[in-house]
């Protein structure tokens, strides 16, 4: 009676502006979100503040109270944001040793963004939210969006580029993918986690125009557009206050500015203090390294900030109980958003349909950066022997770097992906070429691989150059590896240069082999030295258990690379911005002010006329375009006009094939200094061999915008606007001006 009695002055409550209906005794409908609003109120008025304070910590390593007595399930989380997770112990990173917890293996975040096609975005969303579905997982800690500001980042394979814009666009569907499964996206690491190093400590200063510019366009979008149902706090400081309880970032922008009506979930360990996680806007604190977790202590997760330390607070009366409500709000209508949502689906795990997804992303991000003499793809005519070398064309990478690492259900090397691929074809060889790392391991799991060889250097690189004189084609295979100092969580890389003396071995090799090609695993930019020895490149990413059959399927030609670079690959580290001028890393007094400011990727290299080795916006395709003269509708704009612009590209080769054209934005005359032109519009085009088709940007008031730090509020200035359209930041194609009046 009590209960239902509540529910109707709730209801009541809510419907205010439905009261003359209801008076007139009217059928009253409520939408589905009035209707989680009342089934949240209803739930919290009968919650005790035990139960309360249960809700707002974790319980194990990955999952949280629900309230049993009332019906409330458990929320628990998986990461993200390539796959399922393993399943653990309950209070330990160890696995549980499950025997059907092994999940389809996406590629990383960083090949997604090279797709540059928001409808793989979307595809990888709907794919892993099924996933986490199936598995009962109602939280996906992910995407990633934190911006590329340095290529020693351990983390950026994570993530989705240098480009705010393109970020944005990428990771929305994403999200919505996720959550149309009933499983919340819960985007990370909210804001300014952009390196490893210290990164517990780090304490980032970085200006407001920067700050909102750069950094926070893609968390906006993915609250604002994506209605992402959750977001993570980083692990560093921004301005002296963790992220996790920063009141900047979580009160004043996140709910006040973006009106996110989601749980903020801490990163794990990322909470320091009780008083600032109650009052800033912190909504569930996890992983936060009390004594218990690391010797097992049975009440640890009574330890936490937000455990018995809120409740003594809440108790004494020292806090009030509406501090927790707040919380416990955002908390319930998570819960009612998707694990109470009846007409959720179920979800699929490691299915077919999944592996087909991974391996269209993993063939549609390949980027082929180089491609002399149309090395590529390999004539199977032609070619009776072809030389594989490079320990990355047989190591597993789906185990280690991090929390990303996945127990995938299987994964194919690059090496057996060409060996099916090709058949009786043509005969392989394979030569390790160099040793790296010969086990992975993470949280318990183990690669199974024992890839030791104690043969020296000089005997590894003899035996390849062997192998590559007497081969038609060479295939070297190499780049990073999920191993802690390359593309790996908790630190970053030591430097731009390949690892394990590979830069000697391809110099050797293309000596040995004119017809060599060299495939990057990586999730970060690398140094070339030997860019001009060699014919062809291609930057083929972590692309997961489809790795080998996306791999052979792009080197045999039955699918034609359309990846763009999401970010700029320099040709050393002083010419990227953060190490020129930035403080990066600064590990003395741990205050970093990005002094490079809005300048980061290719807005450095434009602003200080650098040449990057590969720019941002870069891909070769095996066909060729041609841009025609671009147009526009209108020559002047203002208010809320939109402006099209308009190319033909037509295909000029004899392969269909997909062009990515973009549209950069340059403000002619602003009263701030701008970037010399930055991403607006992009638009991905399939193409057959002689067809054109005409491709439309639409620019409206956001694109010429800038944020005014004096005034907090974008801007845009009437003058002239270029729109660049370009195959890349450096290769632009056409230009046409107009004016914002
Ligand atoms: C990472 C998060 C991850 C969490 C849980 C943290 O160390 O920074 O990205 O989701 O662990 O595994």
């Amino acid at each position: 009676m009590i209960h239902q009695f509540k529910i109707k002055i709730v209801l009541a409550l809510i419907l205010v502006s439905s009261a003359m209906q209801a008076q007139h005794s009217l059928p009253v409908y409520l939408d589905d979100n009035q209707l989680i609003e009342a089934r949240v109120e209803d739930a919290l008025s009968q919650m005790t503040l035990e139960e309360k304070v249960a809700m707002v910590h974790a319980q194990s390593k990955f999952s949280s109270a629900g309230v049993r007595r009332l019906g409330i399930p458990e929320n628990w989380m998986t990461d993200g944001p390539h796959g399922i997770r393993a399943e653990v112990l309950w209070d330990e990173w160890d696995q549980a040793g499950w025997t059907n917890d092994s999940c389809m293996a996406f590629p990383a975040l960083t090949c997604l963004a090279a797709t540059w096609n928001p409808e793989m975005a979307a595809l990888y969303g709907k794919s892993i939210g099924e996933e986490a579905r199936y598995r009962n997982k109602n939280v996906l800690l992910g995407p990633g969006v934190n911006i590329y500001r340095t290529p020693l980042n351990g983390r950026n394979f994570e993530y989705m580029g240098e480009d705010p814009f393109l970020a944005s666009c990428m990771v929305v569907p994403y999200i919505q993918g996720v959550q149309k499964n009933g499983v919340a996206a819960c985007v990370k690491h909210y804001a300014l986690n952009n390196q490893e190093v210290d990164r517990n400590f780090v304490d980032v200063h970085v200006d407001d125009r920067t700050l909102y510019e750069i950094y926070l366009p893609a968390f906006k979008a993915a609250v604002t557009e994506g209605n992402a149902w959750a977001i993570m706090g980083a692990y560093n400081r921004f301005d002296g206050q963790w992220a996790c309880q920063n009141e900047r970032l979580l009160k004043t922008i996140l709910r006040d500015e973006w009106k996110f009506d989601g749980v903020v979930v801490s990163d794990w360990g990322g909470v320091n203090d009780t008083k600032e996680a109650i009052y800033n806007g912190l909504d569930m604190e996890f992983g936060t390294w009390t004594d218990g977790l690391t010797s097992g202590v049975s009440n640890a997760y009574d330890n936490y900030y937000l455990a018995d330390p809120f409740l003594k607070l809440l108790r004494s009366g020292a806090v009030k109980e509406e501090e927790v409500d707040k919380k416990v709000r955002n908390i319930l209508r998570l819960v009612f958003r998707t694990t109470m949502n009846r007409s959720r689906p179920f979800g699929s795990f490691s299915t077919p349909e999944h592996s087909e997804a991974g391996r269209r992303i993993a063939e549609e991000g390949m980027v082929l950066l180089k491609n002399d003499r149309q090395v590529l793809p390999i004539n199977l005519i032609a070619a009776k022997k072809i030389a594989v070398i490079g320990e990355n064309a047989i190591k597993m990478m789906t185990i280690g770097g991090g929390s990303s690492s996945l127990k995938a259900r299987y994964e194919q090397s690059p090496l057996d992906g060409i060996k099916q691929r090709i058949g009786s074809q043509a005969e392989i060889v394979y030569a390790r070429g160099y040793v790296g790392e010969v086990s992975a391991k993470q949280d318990g799991l183990a690669s199974g691989q024992d890839l030791s060889d104690d043969r020296t250097p000089a005997a590894l690189t003899a035996e390849a150059v062997q192998v590559a004189k007497s081969a038609d084609y060479v295939i070297f295979i190499g780049g990073l590896n999920k191993h802690e100092g390359q593309d790996c969580e908790g630190a970053d890389r030591a430097s731009l240069g390949l690892p394990y003396r590979q830069d000697q071995l391809i110099q050797a090799l293309a000596k040995a082999n004119k017809n060599l090609v060299v495939i990057l695993i990586s999730g970060n930019a690398v140094a070339m030295p030997w860019v001009k020895e060699v014919p062809a490149i291609l930057e083929a990413w972590y692309s997961g258990s489809e790795a080998g059959n996306a791999l052979a399927r792009v080197l045999m030609g039955d699918v034609n690379p359309s990846g763009k670079l999401p970010f700029t690959f320099p040709v050393q580290l002083m010419d990227v911005g953060a190490h020129s001028v930035g403080d990066y890393p600064e590990t003395a007094t741990k205050d970093e002010t990005y002094k490079e400011g809005l300048f980061v990727g290719y807005r450095w290299a434009d602003q200080q006329k650098i040449q990057p080795l590969f720019p941002f916006g870069h891909g070769l395709s095996y066909t060729t375009f041609a841009y025609g003269k671009a147009t526009t509708d209108k020559k002047t704009l203002s208010g809320t006009d939109v402006i099209k612009i308009s190319v033909p590209v037509k295909n000029t080769g004899k392969r269909a094939g997909a062009e990515i054209v973009q549209v950069y934005v340059s403000d002619l005359e602003a009263s701030l200094p701008r970037p010399v032109k930055e991403l607006k519009g992009f638009q991905k085009v399939w193409l057959n061999p002689g067809e054109e088709k005409t491709v439309t940007i639409t620019l409206d008031k956001n694109a010429l915008s800038f944020f005014d730090d004096k005034r907090h509020e974008w801007v845009v200035e009437p003058g002239q606007f270029e729109a660049l359209i370009g195959s890349s930041s450096a290769n632009i194609q056409g230009k046409v001006t107009f004016e914002w009046k």
